[in-house]
């Protein structure tokens, strides 16, 4: 059991006053918010240890090359990647599934080829790949989306074939709250050759993860997303399959030697890792995710059904409101309209009473086309979040209902 209100005291925004009233933070899906040890953690280190890493005999710089190779360490052990070079350290889940593209994409991936994402990705899961498929003159297909925001396994079966040199797969969407699954996709992919990317963006806060037991190719998050800094990020890969791929970005620390004549490349993890990173920040993602095991990702999970189910009977009660994204497996998302009223005038009536929801398309434009509507109003919890917050989110549903109707 989760003692929330002592939760809530780690994270010092959630005392701000937004427009004079008490924030109600509900915009956990774009990103969470920061618990005191992640924001001193990031600070320390400037404040007490600050030098650059990998390039320096001197104290302070074997001090943070230790503290950012651990927090490495840390990731593989969290995500039980079987080698710690198989852990890349990114700035998010966009610049990992670039990489891949970039790299994996234009080794292996050739005309006529086809690669499958599904309908309900986000943007970061589709520009990629329609960049590739411009230039390598591949096929770009989908899975489309049943009517509860599922996609359905006999349609997969049915779209990866061997042609398939790639399947792209959201683990959570983030627009619709549903629960891919996950290890029959990877199943069904790696029957037919196809190797296979989960984005985990909205799942890595949520989900106890296994990369060896799912047996996924390539596995991404974003560091923003589980309590920690912006601009951090992983891509695990199979290490036979990394090796492989040519280098993304060209700089420092990804080579060996430079010369006039030529360079060769660093080894994993480097390779993938050109200039100065986010030391701060990858440093600061380490004592977040020790944060979040400290709670134990299965507490926060089931707190966060129970805020889930809270919510949507809640919700469900008030008349014109329609729920999307009514799959059978869902994660802590509620996307929502009210009958005839624009997402957006319902986010500034929030917004008004210190409730921060996100409005419109969520990066998820064409799970927007397919149920044909602009957008939604999306309240995305995360275990700090009370059944109270839930009340005044209702509360402030029906204003605005009065007001717009
Ligand atoms: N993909 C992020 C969201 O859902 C930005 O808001």
């Amino acid at each position: 059991m989760l003692d929330i209100q002592k939760i809530r005291t780690d994270f010092p925004i959630l005392n701000e006053k937004i427009r004079g009233k008490q924030l109600v933070y509900l915009d956990n899906g774009a990103s969470t918010q920061k618990p005191q040890v992640v924001i001193d953690a990031e600070s320390y280190y400037y404040e007490h240890q600050y030098a650059n890493i990998h390039r320096g005999v001197h104290y302070l710089s074997q001090v943070g090359t230790d503290l950012y190779e651990n927090v490495r360490k840390q990731v593989q052990q969290f995500v039980n990647a079987k080698h710690e070079h198989e852990i890349i350290f990114t700035k998010g889940t966009t610049n990992a599934i670039n990489l891949v593209a970039y790299t994996f994409g234009r080794k292996f991936i050739n005309e006529g080829d086809e690669i499958l994402i599904t309908e309900m990705e986000h943007h970061s899961n589709i520009v990629p790949w329609q960049m590739l498929c411009e230039e390598k003159k591949c096929i770009l297909k989908y899975i489309p989306l049943q009517a509860d925001g599922s996609i359905n396994l006999e349609d997969a079966e049915k779209l990866i074939t061997p042609k398939t040199k790639l399947v792209s797969v959201v683990y959570v969407s983030n627009a619709l709250g549903t629960i891919n699954p996950i290890k029959e996709l990877i199943a069904i992919a790696h029957k037919n050759g196809a190797k296979i990317l989960i984005d985990a963006a909205q799942a890595i806060q949520h989900f106890t993860i296994d990369v060896q037991a799912l047996d996924c190719d390539f596995f991404v998050f974003s560091g923003h997303k589980i309590y920690g800094p912006t601009g951090t990020g992983i891509l695990y890969g199979k290490d036979d399959i990394l090796n492989q791929m040519p280098p993304y970005e060209g700089g420092g620390d990804m080579i060996k030697t430079v010369s006039f004549s030529g360079t060769t490349f660093n080894d994993l993890p480097f390779k993938f890792e050109a200039g100065t990173p986010n030391i701060a920040g990858c440093i600061a993602l380490g004592t977040a995710i020790k944060y979040v095991q400290d709670l134990g990702i299965d507490n926060i999970r089931a707190y966060e059904t129970e805020l889930l189910n809270y919510a949507t009977e809640k919700l469900s009660a008030i008349e014109g409101l329609k729920i999307y994204g009514t799959a059978k497996h869902k994660s802590s998302v509620i996307s929502f309209l009210l009958d005839g009223i624009h997402p957006y005038d319902v986010g500034v009536i929030l917004d008004n009473q210190g409730i921060a929801i996100r409005t419109g398309h969520h990066c998820a434009q064409p799970v927007m086309d397919h149920y044909g509507i602009p957008g939604t109003c999306r309240a995305s919890f995360a275990f700090y979040n009370t059944k109270e917050e839930v009340d005044v989110l209702v509360e402030g549903i029906l204003k605005a209902k009065k007001m717009l109707s």
